[in-house]
């Protein structure tokens, strides 16, 4: 297949270029590096020993992204491009709307002008907000607490109009619960700017040096220790959730949300934990207050994603930890400046 991808040089995207060209897909890029790096693309080329086509471009800049469908003739798209900071996204709604959601629209015009009719998008488990219940259904309501979970909200909403609308589409939207690790060769990982906001790569800092110690958010949670609880999915069995969802959008017409997790919480205090045994020492940390917004407990019903993707993980926490530590311990200061490695 002729497999478009959008943010394809980011965390997941990279990931997910890897099985691609591995499945032997033909992959073009596109991606404007705000929060990523071409030697992202470098590497994966090395990793696999295959080539793809990258294209500097701005998902907002309707105009490109129209060019570059046209040029490039998909079968279909994957469109991980967008902004990710729950924090920022409070800071500067108005800029993930426009990337967010006015991107997304753009991507769908140049789809229709290339008559291209299969798109997987990257969702998250952010638009249930608080849980009703536990664990999060593809019923459950969508209901964000904060603008960045409103985008991927409103994109849904754009998207699933879009595939009712057009003859024989298929959208698939992944709602992915909270991806970490990295490619098991150390070459490809998570390379967060600033402070980490989120668990793993703050840990994966701590273990290699570069920060002291991890504020645990609260250990007063009505959770097994008190820590909040996720459902941690090894970026690669993501990736390979989205070969099944592409092979999906192939044989189906519609649109469907479907949870990626693996079904299982981890507390903070048992990442830290695996992560122990993963890099050989101990991880300094210290208990802090709560953080505003955090839930205690989030994990996936995963039924869904098994009956229409026949796709289920494969990697524990353990593998998780093990693959981080590769890529933070060989790559400290993540990915080096520069196009090429
Ligand atoms: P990432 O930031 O590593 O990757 C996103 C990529 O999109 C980057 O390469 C970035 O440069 C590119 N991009 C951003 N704005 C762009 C624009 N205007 N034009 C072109 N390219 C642009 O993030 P990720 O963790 O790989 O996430 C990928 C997708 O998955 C995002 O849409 C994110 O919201 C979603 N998601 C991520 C998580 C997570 O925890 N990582 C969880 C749920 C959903
Ligand atoms: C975050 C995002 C969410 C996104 C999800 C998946 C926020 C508020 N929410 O949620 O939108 O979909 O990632 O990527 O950013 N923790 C600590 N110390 C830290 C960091 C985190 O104790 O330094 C705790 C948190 O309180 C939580 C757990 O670790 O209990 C996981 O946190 P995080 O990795 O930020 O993920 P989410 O809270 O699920």
């Amino acid at each position: 297949m002729k497999v478009f991808v959008t943010g394809g040089a980011g965390y997941i995207g990279s990931h997910t270029l890897v099985q691609l060209l591995a499945a032997g897909h033909e992959v073009c890029v596109f991606d404007n590096y705000c929060n990523s790096s071409p030697a992202a693309l470098a590497r994966v080329r090395q990793l696999t020993n295959r080539d793809l086509t990258a294209i500097d471009g701005d998902i907002r800049d309707a105009d490109a992204l129209t060019r570059a469908l046209a040029d490039f003739a998909p079968d279909a798209v994957i469109h991980f491009a967008g902004l990710k900071a729950v924090g920022e996204s409070n800071a500067m709604p108005l800029a993930y709307y426009q990337t967010n959601v006015t991107g997304t629209m753009n991507l769908l015009a140049a789809m229709d002008a290339a008559e291209c009719r299969r798109i997987v998008f990257s969702s998250s488990a952010t638009v249930y907000g608080e849980a009703r219940y536990l664990p999060f259904d593809e019923d459950h309501p969508v209901a964000p607490t904060n603008p960045y979970g409103r985008t991927k909200a409103m994109a849904e909403g754009v998207i699933a109009d879009w595939a009712t609308a057009t003859p024989a589409a298929s959208a698939v939207l992944l709602r992915y619960f909270n991806p970490v690790g990295a490619h098991e060769s150390g070459r490809i990982g998570e390379d967060p700017q600033g402070i980490p906001n989120n668990l793993m790569p703050f840990v994966a800092q701590v273990a290699v040096g570069r920060r002291d110690k991890l504020a645990i958010f609260g250990d007063d949670y009505e959770t097994r220790d008190g820590t909040g609880e996720r459902d941690y999915i090894h970026v690669v069995d993501l990736a390979a959730a989205h070969l099944a969802a592409i092979g999906y959008a192939a044989r189906a017409e519609g649109c469907q949300a479907i949870n990626v997790g693996t079904g299982q919480g981890i507390t903070v205090k048992e990442l830290v934990a695996a992560y122990e045994r993963a890099c050989g020492h101990p991880i300094a940390y210290e208990v802090a207050p709560r953080r505003p917004g955090d839930v205690a407990s989030s994990y996936a019903a995963t039924d869904k994603a098994e009956r229409l993707l026949q796709w289920r993980t494969a990697l524990d926490v353990d593998a998780m930890c093990a693959s981080s530590w590769r890529w933070q311990s060989e790559n400290p200061d993540g990915y080096p400046g520069g196009a090429e490695d």
